[in-house]
């Protein structure tokens, strides 16, 4: 086989086998086959998609490139969920720990920032003591006593991926739906989990920037998994706004706690809600009226919140930190983000909001960057509201006082206020699960 002879086929729209999808992935990995010719595959792939029998077949490849996790040693199913990336997602700290209370496993390995989007790691690596990089039979261990873990992804999870989205960073080929499905699909299939809860973000801090383009790639995974034998459902949720108010690791763990007390922002809390109850459901919990009702009790009662802090101390974290947030360290400096004029919120750009906290030092600007995790935003005022001229929209807070003003002209930019008050958006746009019992 020729990977020439395979860039050929697939830049004249021929269907690719699945020994030349295998082949190919085998010599890249191994180093056989060079950067530059993986490129001008993906890039044809860009214009001319995959069927979805390439597409799977590409998963699986991808998928078998390192560990296949086995969590057999887990008692119960195991669900995991997987959001596609954005701005002030703190999900997984409030839905885990629901899921968990409510009697189902939860197994996760979980990514740190990338780009202007924020890393459940990062999170909860702003959490003092708490250890992401614990070995298999810790995390098994982990799992089987309090009901749940979040770790960080080992190297070895999809290596294909890791080099491949290296490579599509750097040549404008991020943007496929069946490169994104691979890549998501390839690690989660990899990670282990009976039943996975896809969270496909759109909107202007999204990949997917169109409902219909969000609704496709969601689609396209929900097939891989089940076709892989996975239960595998999807919500497509709005990345339009940033979620939430806070983005930034520690700001967003206190918002996270607060959310489990039940003192969350609406957004926050009720896409938690509608995710746990899509995970309870996927693992078989009941309707959907009983998993609601489940995940609803579980945060009035207090129980998932104690699960987060059982958690966090089974990795080595302080859980006096969840129980009391304010120990977390303040940022030494603020500056309050003031409205230009009088009228609504009529937009607030979600990936110029994640590129301010970039800025402020919340997330990388390069691999090798540092994070300041008590820096980030607090967002005061939301898509819809009314402001007067000179409002605080926002506080901005960072240990790095140079940082301040670029991150507010980045943040004033960002938004848009106009006289007349906008239409209120729904936050889950769309549910594609098949296991939905009513
Ligand atoms: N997240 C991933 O893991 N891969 C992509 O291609 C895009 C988002």
């Amino acid at each position: 086989m020729r990977m020439y002879d395979i860039i050929t086929k697939k830049k004249h729209n021929e269907e690719l086998t699945n020994e030349e999808i295998t082949w190919m992935i085998e010599g890249f990995v191994k180093g056989d086959i060079p950067d530059y010719q993986m490129s001008a595959f993906m890039m044809a792939v860009y214009f001319n998609g995959m069927t979805d029998e390439e597409m799977t077949n590409l998963t699986m490849a991808m998928a078998k490139s390192g560990d296949m996790v086995d969590l057999s040693a887990i008692e119960g199913i195991k669900v995991d969920k997987h959001s596609t990336g954005g701005v002030g997602d703190k999900t997984t700290l409030v839905v885990a720990p629901i899921v968990a209370a409510c009697g189902v496993k939860v197994a996760k390995m979980s990514g740190k920032g990338l780009g202007h989007t924020g890393g459940t790691i990062d999170k909860l690596e702003s959490i003092p003591g708490y250890n992401t990089t614990i070995g298999r039979e810790e995390f098994f261990d982990i799992v089987n006593k309090t009901g749940l873990s979040v770790i960080g992804q080992s190297g070895n999870i999809a290596p294909a991926d890791k080099k491949l989205y290296a490579l599509r960073d750097v040549t404008a080929t991020v943007d496929s739906v069946p490169l994104i499905a691979s890549s998501i699909m390839s690690k989660k299939l990899a990670s282990g989990s009976d039943c996975i809860l896809l969270d496909v973000k759109m909107g202007s801090g999204a990949f997917m920037k169109t409902e219909e383009d969000a609704y496709l790639l969601a689609e396209k995974m929900v097939e891989i998994g089940n076709k892989a034998g996975r239960k595998v459902a999807a919500l497509i949720t709005d990345m339009d706004i940033p979620l939430g108010n806070a983005i930034g690791n520690s700001l967003e763990v206190i918002e996270a706690v607060n959310t489990l007390k039940g003192q969350g922002p609406e957004d926050l809390t009720d896409i938690c809600i509608e995710l746990a109850t899509h995970m309870l459901l996927l693992a078989d919990k009941g309707d959907i009226d009983t998993c609601r009702e489940m995940v609803k009790d579980a945060i009035k009662s207090g129980k998932a919140l104690e699960k987060l802090a059982l958690m966090v101390e089974a990795h080595g974290g302080n859980a006096e930190y969840i129980r009391n947030t304010e120990l977390f360290d303040k940022a030494q400096h603020t500056m309050e983000v003031k409205a230009s004029k009088s009228g609504y919120i009529a937009s607030i750009n979600t990936e110029q909001c994640g590129i301010a906290s970039v800025v402020l030092e919340a997330g990388r600007e390069t691999k090798e960057s540092l994070i300041d995790y008590s820096a980030g935003i607090v967002l005061k005022k939301k898509v819809g509201d009314y402001v007067n001229q000179g409002d605080t929209i926002a506080v901005l807070y960072t240990n790095n006082c140079n940082k301040l003003e670029g991150a507010c002209k980045i943040l004033e930019d960002s938004c848009k206020i106009r006289e007349v008050q906008p239409e209120k958006r729904p936050i889950i746009l769309r549910i594609i699960n098949k296991f939905l019992k009513s």
